[in-house]
């Protein structure tokens, strides 16, 4: 690897990018095409992690991870300035592992196993969402239930998924005291979209129609559009379109009128990862925005109802799948293709001229020139 301490030359995949002033490692590497996943661009959903084999990592890039993936040299791309030269690498298996300690192992009848344990890490979750367990060695996968409320319980309680086949990690005796591995919670996609509840068009007068709704939601994206966890989100889309597409989608909801020319929840939030505790801080924004506008209370409870019912839609570990027509599309995804007209680099307003081929990352859709996509030794590198 480069060894110029000055200049900030990322290696990830095959692929060398120099850092520029005001760009994080994840956006130098999605400039360069290198095939790094990511979504909240905030540090919240960890997807952008990945791991510094050499180089120094800034203390904001790692502050947000558990100890022991720090001790790893993990690091969140897009919280991370590069101060120098890094090599990173895509995470391993034990990277994105979480050890636990076995505290009970019971036999509930019927063939049930539950396992107590405490995560050396704390664990987000949900009852009713899976995750794959396994030997300190990371073999002996098998899978489990979250049954236990990790709002009322600092252990955490699973029930084995088939108890008639214990991996050979968990017949050791005494089983108390055992560490293992566990992966997840794993995403757990609901096979329909959410019936959407009936329209109560009376609502929408009671609430002060058209000007007091649209006078709410104004309030509500500029608090959005401010806020550093949910703005990132945002990036590509302007408030005033935003504003719009959400009045007419809760105008066609609640008061039945056909206005709404979008997508549904399910298909339009498919790459962001959202956690519930996101999902929550952005009710609440709703929440001080409508109470602002002086809505009462029971009217907050009849609005909020349209928008909590797409929860299940919308919170997620790991981004959806697309769907467009029958189809299933990945969107997070890189493609090439030749220009068949001239057109403008996205990133410095350079022209690229026609039939030039260009590789840009499905959903962003950005084009790069060939001095902004460039490896780092034709962009001037050591
Ligand atoms: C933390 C929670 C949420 C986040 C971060 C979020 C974020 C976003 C973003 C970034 C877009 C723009 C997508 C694009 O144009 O590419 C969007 C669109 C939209 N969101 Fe959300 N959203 C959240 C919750 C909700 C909820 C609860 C509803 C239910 C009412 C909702 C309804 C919509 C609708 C209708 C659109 C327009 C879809 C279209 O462009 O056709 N969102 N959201
Ligand atoms: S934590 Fe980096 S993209 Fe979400």
């Amino acid at each position: 690897m480069c060894s110029d301490k000055n200049s900030r030359v990322l290696h990830y995949q095959g692929h060398a990018v120099v850092c520029r002033d005001h760009e994080t490692a994840l956006d130098a590497l999605l400039r360069a095409g290198a095939p790094i996943p990511f979504s909240c661009k905030s540090g919240i959903c960890h997807r952008c992690m990945v791991r510094c084999i050499d180089g120094d990592v800034p203390e904001a890039a790692r502050r947000k991870l558990p100890e022991h993936q720090q001790a790893r040299g993990c690091l969140l791309a897009c919280q991370c300035r590069p101060t120098g030269p890094m090599l990173l690498a895509p995470l391993s298996a034990e990277d994105s592992v979480t050890r636990c300690r076995l505290e009970a192992m019971n036999y509930s009848g019927d063939n049930r196993w539950q396992l107590v344990f405490d995560p050396f890490t704390r664990l987000t979750y949900r009852p009713g969402q899976l995750a794959k367990l396994m030997s300190e060695r990371l073999d002996g996968e098998c899978t489990a239930l979250f049954i236990s409320a990790p709002e009322d319980e600092t252990l955490v309680t699973v029930e084995l998924e088939d108890s008639t086949r214990l991996p050979e990690w968990l017949r050791a005796t005494p089983r108390e005291g055992l560490e293992f591995c566990l992966r997840g919670p794993l995403p757990v996609e609901p096979a329909e979209p959410v019936t959407p509840l009936p329209p109560e068009p009376g609502l929408w007068d009671e609430l002060g129609g058209d000007s007091m709704v649209r006078a709410v939601l104004t309030t509500f994206y500029t608090k959005v559009y401010a806020d550093p966890e949910l703005r990132p989100f945002f990036e590509r889309v302007t408030i005033d379109r935003i504003i719009g597409k959400q009045f007419a989608f809760l105008k066609e909801s609640i008061q039945d009128q056909p206005v709404f020319l979008g997508e549904q929840p399910r298909n339009s939030h498919n790459w962001m990862v959202i956690t519930d505790v996101l999902f929550d801080h952005r009710q609440n924004l709703m929440l001080q925005a409508m109470r602002e506008h002086g809505i009462p209370d029971d009217l907050i409870a009849r609005w909020s109802r349209y928008e909590e019912q797409f929860r299940p839609d919308i919170v997620k570990y790991k981004p959806w799948l697309k769907r467009v027509g029958d189809l299933l599309v990945d969107t997070e995804q890189y493609e090439t293709c030749l220009l068949e007209e001239a057109t403008v680099c996205d990133y410095c307003g350079d022209e690229i001229a026609a039939n030039t081929m260009v590789r840009y990352h499905k959903r962003i859709g950005r084009l790069g020139c060939e001095a902004c996509t460039a490896s780092a030794a034709a962009d001037g590198a050591p």
